[in-house]
């Protein structure tokens, strides 16, 4: 079954927030932005914005009536709009409204804002070293004694990696649209992962309770974890003008504002150690993971605990000391990001189990064999929950066979022999996935299901749809209870007012958490149904059953409109409001020890690259994943994610580079300047299979695993294919040094400072 909105997508004729009919006398708001890193407002002017054609007025934090702050956790430490002191470049500092968009954006550029600069601080490892702070407490993981088995192992290394930050580059940028209602009530239509914080945030930036607040969300165009809590600002802002002026007020940024105003995944500066065998069996890792969180916490706490939770991909580490340093910086505030954290510990794994290969002269490969998780023994993650369902082992030798590993990598050795220009490069890298929030209170959902007496049904549940494919996974789920064709099932917006109190769409959960509660919601209709035909045809309840759009009574197959339509007249209840919670996940960050996890998702790629050494340029020749998703509630939309995940790393990895100047000004802000993979740059041949033979062990959804954000790490196949290729000018003797991403700049720096020894 394909995604319910393919044809939709494709037509243009889905229905985004801005396709949304706009009333008579709807507004148009504009942010203005900050235009330095870190300074103190000496004052605003705004006679020129006052007096453009359009405007109708300025928003300031002095028009917030209720609390200027959009910070989710509640450390009231971002402000809608800056008040007194501006924290990076590119921060909101007032909005115009205005007529039109095009004019409230233009008058925009007329304020004049004097500033009085004060020192700044951009880099991660510069703000640790000058000792801080951070915006939110760090975390330490620890098992066995690390730092004194490393002065005991056969050998010892040391490294330092860096991995930069991405931006969403969703296709559609942030939009809000707020409708004013009577009393307090507003109505705020917006592209958000999360619309109970969105609903939230409006509440206490209006300073109304959250009943007088409804945030809708049809689709999105893309959130990629960028509209988890970026969106709040926006629909604060449409909400404040909206309530002020009494007309409906949209906003929606031009892309570079979009990309300089709002969060990025977080750049690391990885520092480890680590302490290994002669078989390159590690002994003990230590590392520090310093992140850029820019000028609030936003969501970096979990992000940066999440890749310490990673660090240890699908290997065993029997000594281990982890710790997260998530530095303040006068940058845009980093959030979620597709894989949370999680991708920028896993690259520290493999970076050091690259060094370990190197250092003893063996093939990467082997090194990762030798370290994967055991299944009886050597078990015990850094967090001390316990791998139950280690299936890494097995897909990364069925991937070694199919993507013929062993006899390609020789084919690459002896080309590079040749000495060539154009050297090639070969990696296969495993994923392993932890799935739950790592916050234990957001693994639940709702769902709410009407049945009307026409037979046709109403889904509704708390997740959000952003190309994913949630809606159709979830309409498959009750189409399956109840036996029903899924067209008989109206996919609806999701929206505050029937599904409350719901979890951001994202840790990959969206299907486990709202499947789980669609089901729940679909079987207690279906009791009610089954206690309705037992009575009404005098029968054991064992005599009912759903077949296809039918219900079968004994003998007797009564259509299934017709079969509702006579529960409606006997007085049955045809909604039901569904729930789920995960089961078995605790989470103690005090003593760094619980089960945050309540199962992993594991995968590999094999990665083959070509490189042309005078000038860096690369290109990947072939990609073969094999991508466990236990199984399959939809394999169509399973393929289409791990496809687009892969590819969404490997843009991360290699070209997406961001570039902040030294007064602190995103020089990357458009895709002229920020280069996201194009069609042409995916791999030349491209193999994705799923792993027909998995179950998901734990009691998920049909036995699904979470798809959204785990082969999002199969990317890194090909910047250890791409530092493979590099190693090969200077005999594979010395494991390159090469940051992500590794741009073409930088792999030819790589290749140069190789050959310069
Ligand atoms: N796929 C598409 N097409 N668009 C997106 O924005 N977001 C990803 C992933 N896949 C995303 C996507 C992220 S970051 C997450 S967490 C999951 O989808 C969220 O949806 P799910 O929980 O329903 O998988
Ligand atoms: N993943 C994604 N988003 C989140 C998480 C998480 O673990 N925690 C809070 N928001
Ligand atoms: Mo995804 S980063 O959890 O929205």
């Amino acid at each position: 079954m394909q995604h319910d909105s393919a044809i939709k997508h494709v037509t243009g004729r889905a229905t985004y927030c801005d396709d949304i009919a706009e009333p008579a006398g709807t507004l148009h708001a504009y942010l203005g932005l900050s235009t330095r890193a870190h300074a103190r407002i000496m004052e605003l002017d705004f006679s020129a914005v006052q007096r453009a054609a359009g405007v109708v007025g300025v928003l300031t934090a002095a028009d917030i009536p209720g609390v200027n702050d959009v910070s989710p956790t509640g450390r009231n430490d971002e402000p809608v709009l800056a008040e007194q002191k501006v924290e990076f470049w590119g921060q909101p500092v007032f909005a115009v409204v205005a007529e039109t968009r095009d004019a409230a954006r233009r008058a925009a550029r007329l304020a004049r804002i004097t500033y009085e600069d004060l020192p700044h601080v951009l880099e991660p490892d510069v703000a640790r070293a000058q000792g801080g702070p951070y915006v939110t407490p760090p975390l330490t993981l620890k098992r066995g004694t690390a730092e004194t088995e490393l002065l005991k192992a056969p050998h010892r290394l040391k490294g330092e990696m860096r991995v930069g930050g991405q931006d969403h580059l969703y296709l559609e940028g942030h939009i809000a649209f707020a409708l004013p209602g009577e009393d307090d009530d507003v109505t705020v239509h917006s592209s958000t992962q999360h619309p109970t914080e969105a609903q939230h945030m409006v509440a206490h930036v209006l300073g109304v309770p959250s009943n007088a607040v409804t945030v809708n969300v049809r689709r999105m165009g893309g959130g990629f974890g960028g509209k988890e809590t970026q969106m709040n600002l926006f629909c604060a802002v449409a909400a404040v003008a909206a309530k002020k002026w009494h007309r409906p007020v949209k906003i929606r940024p031009d892309r570079d504002d979009d990309m300089s105003a709002t969060g990025k995944r977080h750049d690391f500066v990885i520092d480890y150690e680590v302490g290994f065998d002669d078989a390159g069996v590690i002994c003990a890792v230590k590392a520090d993971f310093t992140a850029r969180c820019g000028f609030s916490s936003d969501l970096s706490g979990p992000v940066t605990d999440r890749a310490l939770f990673h660090a240890d991909n699908a290997y065993y580490y029997p000594n281990v000391l982890l710790n997260s340093h998530p530095m303040k910086t006068n940058t845009v505030s980093n959030t979620a990001f597709r894989g949370f954290g999680g991708p920028q510990g896993v690259m520290a794994a493999e970076r050091i189990i690259e060094e370990i290969a190197y250092a003893l002269g063996r093939d990467t490969f082997d090194i990762r064999k030798a370290n994967f998780y055991g299944t009886e023994t050597r078990n015990v993650t850094p967090y001390h929950q316990t791998v139950e369902d280690n299936i890494a082992p097995r897909i990364v030798s069925e991937l070694e066979q199919n993507a013929d590993y062993q006899s390609r990598r020789q084919a690459v050795l002896d080309w590079n022999a040749k000495g060539g220009v154009i050297r090639r490069g070969i990696a296969l890298t495993p994923v392993k996935f932890g799935i739950s929030f790592t916050a234990t209170w957001y693994n639940q959902a709702g769902a709410l299901l009407h049945i009307y007496t026409d037979g046709s049904i109403q889904l509704n549940h708390g997740g959000t749809e952003m190309g994913q494919g949630l809606n159709t996974k979830v309409a498959q789920v009750v189409a399956e209870e109840l036996q029903v064709d899924i067209d008989r099932i109206k996919i609806t917006r999701t929206t505050t007012e029937k599904v409350p109190n719901t979890s951001a769409t994202a840790a990959s959960s969206g299907s486990d958490l709202n499947g789980m509660a669609a089901q729940d919601a679909a079987l207690q209709i279906k009791e009610r149904l089954t206690d309705f035909a037992a009575e009404q045809w005098q029968t054991d309840r064992s005599n009912i059953r759903f077949i296809a759009n039918a219900v079968q009574i004994d003998e007797e197959t009564v259509p299934f409109a017709d079969f509702i339509r006579q529960a409606y007249m006997a007085r049955v209840h045809l909604s039901a409001a569904g729930f789920y919670k995960t089961p078995k996940i605790h989470w103690d960050r005090a003593t760094g020890k619980g089960r945050p996890f309540y199962y992993y998702a594991y995968g590999a790629a094999c990665s083959e690259v070509s490189v042309d050494t005078l000038t860096g340029e690369y290109r990947v020749e072939r990609t073969d994943i094999l991508h466990d998703v236990g199984r399959s509630l939809n394999p169509v939309i399973d393929k289409g994610q791990i496809e687009g995940a892969f590819v969404q790393g490997m843009g991360w990895l290699t070209t997406e580079e961001l570039w902040w100047d030294a007064q602190g000004q995103l020089r990357t802000h458009a895709p002229s300047t920020y280069k996201i993979p194009l069609a042409s740059d995916r791999p030349r041949i491209f193999n994705v299979a799923l792993v027909r033979w998995s179950e998901n062990r734990e009691n998920t959804i049909k036995r699904s695993k979470a798809v959204g954000e785990p082969p999002f790490m199969l990317g890194i196949s090909v910047f250890e294919a791409l530092s493979h290729a590099v190693a090969s000018v200077a005999e594979y003797q010395t494991c390159p040094r090469l940051d992500a991403p590794a741009t073409p700049e930088r792999v030819l720096m790589a290749i140069e400072r190789l050959r310069r020894g």
